[in-house]
């Protein structure tokens, strides 16, 4: 979840008269793909809140055209939602996002250079005369690009421009959700689902653990970090349920392997264990986590007990051999589409680790973009010490001069 790095921004379109047909209120997370050196690279970036209401926005004109927010930002990136309404409903028909690589703020060295479109159908629907409201994520994935929205209030066709009193609640905010957290130690099984069915508060967030992994040459993987499961499941009703699952570093066993171009490190929490398969990019001189696979035994409402996922081309975590991977921001992994693995104040070195101690930290691109909100206030503060100071100098010059020509 990126929603809570990052205060969610409003938008309007008026129609001519300067009422208000669309308003927006939401926070939006990016996640691209691209090329660079003919190697896969992320780029992360949020939708930043003087991001601007584009002149394509419009209320539309009846039947002829449809009303669409088109949102601005950077070098000619774009997020475009068009509406349409059916019936009694109304939605987001299209989300069209242009992207500009050629911006080397976002996409560091990319190979292409041109503005990519992609597109994606139908993702928020609501009853007309009601806002739209979702406070969980909601990722929408295209080709090469994934957009988390959160914390969205929004709603289209209005007619008195203002939201609605009433609204409509997305599916992810009604979903019975299964919390399995083990929160206190003396708990000998994790599995405590709790019968509440409504939305349930996140679940706090895993204790960072401490592990390594040594090799014929010593220790080969060095890891801190918290590690929360969160896996969807089908149920005996057919319906699904989410499994959130947070690893107890006392509770937890790790073992591995290395060689020189591979690393596994695996953790085993009670009845759950996750394998972290890193490899080496020997040409870039960069280790990175290939492979994940995950096992894990459901909560007994689960239709088949047993859950097993992996994927083994995945590239994240990745920095230079010798250095360290560190990212204070929550990441979540996709392992597949039911099992995600998220990551806490991670912070890891694979193959050459100079006397069992990190190396040089390399930063994610998340704890980046989130560094600059401090240093904006920082340098607020700054700029007001020294107008308070300037103005005392004078002060103190003027009375001083004052008492002169007495
Ligand atoms: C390693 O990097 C090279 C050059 O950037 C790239 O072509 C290759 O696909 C990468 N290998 C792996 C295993 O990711
Ligand atoms: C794409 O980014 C480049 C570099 O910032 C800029 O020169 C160019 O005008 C941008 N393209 C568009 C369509 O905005
Ligand atoms: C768990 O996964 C579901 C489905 O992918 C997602 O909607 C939810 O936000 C995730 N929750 C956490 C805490 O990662
Ligand atoms: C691994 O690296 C060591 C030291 O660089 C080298 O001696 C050894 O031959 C390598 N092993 C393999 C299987 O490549
Ligand atoms: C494996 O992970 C990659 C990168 O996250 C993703 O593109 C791919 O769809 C995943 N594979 C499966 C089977 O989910």
């Amino acid at each position: 979840m990126l929603c809570f790095l990052q205060a969610s921004s409003s938008f309007e379109v008026n129609d001519t008269s300067g009422k208000a047909c669309i308003i927006a209120d939401l926070t939006v997370a990016f996640s691209v793909e691209y090329k660079s050196n003919g190697q896969k690279e992320f780029a992360h970036f949020f939708l930043p809140q003087n991001a601007t209401v584009e002149p394509q926005s419009s209320c539309g004109k009846g039947n002829t055209s449809h009303p669409v927010l088109v949102l601005g930002f950077g070098a000619g990136h774009s997020l475009s939602l068009n509406f349409s309404e059916y019936a009694d409903k109304y939605q987001v028909e299209e989300l069209v996002f242009h992207y500009n690589l050629s911006d080397a703020t976002f996409f560091h060295n990319s190979t292409a250079g041109e503005v990519k479109r992609v597109s994606h159908k139908t993702i928020i629907r609501a009853y007309m005369g009601t806002k739209y409201r979702c406070i969980n994520s909601k990722h929408v994935n295209m080709k090469n690009v994934n957009i988390t929205f959160s914390n969205v209030t929004l709603e289209a066709y209005l007619t008195n421009g203002t939201f609605s009193m009433n609204k409509t609640e997305c599916a992810e905010d009604m979903v019975s959700t299964t919390a399995v957290v083990p929160t206190t130690p003396k708990q000998t099984t994790s599995q405590v689902p709790t019968t509440s069915p409504a939305p349930t508060a996140s679940p706090p967030n895993p204790a960072v653990g401490k592990y390594n992994v040594t090799g014929p040459n010593g220790t080969c993987v060095l890891a801190y970090m918290g590690l929360q499961l969160n896996i969807s499941y089908l149920k005996k009703d057919e319906k699904m349920g989410l499994d959130l699952l947070n690893f107890r570093p006392h509770n937890t066993t790790s073992s591995g392997t290395c060689s020189n171009t591979s690393a596994f490190l695996n953790l085993t929490f009670e009845k759950t264990r996750v394998i972290f398969h890193f490899a080496l990019n020997a040409s870039t001189e960069k280790f990175f986590l290939q492979g994940v696979n995950v096992s894990t035994t459901l909560p007994s409402e689960a239709k088949v007990p047993n859950f097993e996922a992996s994927n083994n081309s995945m590239s994240e975590l990745r920095a230079t051999v010798g250095n360290s991977y560190k990212c204070s921001a929550e990441e979540n992994l996709q392992v597949t589409d039911k099992a995600l693995v998220n990551v806490f104040n991670v912070q890891i070195q694979v193959f050459k680790i100079d006397g069992d101690k990190f190396g040089a930290v390399e930063e994610c691109q998340l704890d980046e973009n989130n560094m600059l909100i401090p240093i904006i206030v920082g340098a607020a503060l700054a700029g007001l010490v020294l107008i308070v100071l300037i103005a005392y100098l004078i002060g103190r010059k003027r009375s001083h001069a004052g008492y002169q020509t007495i």
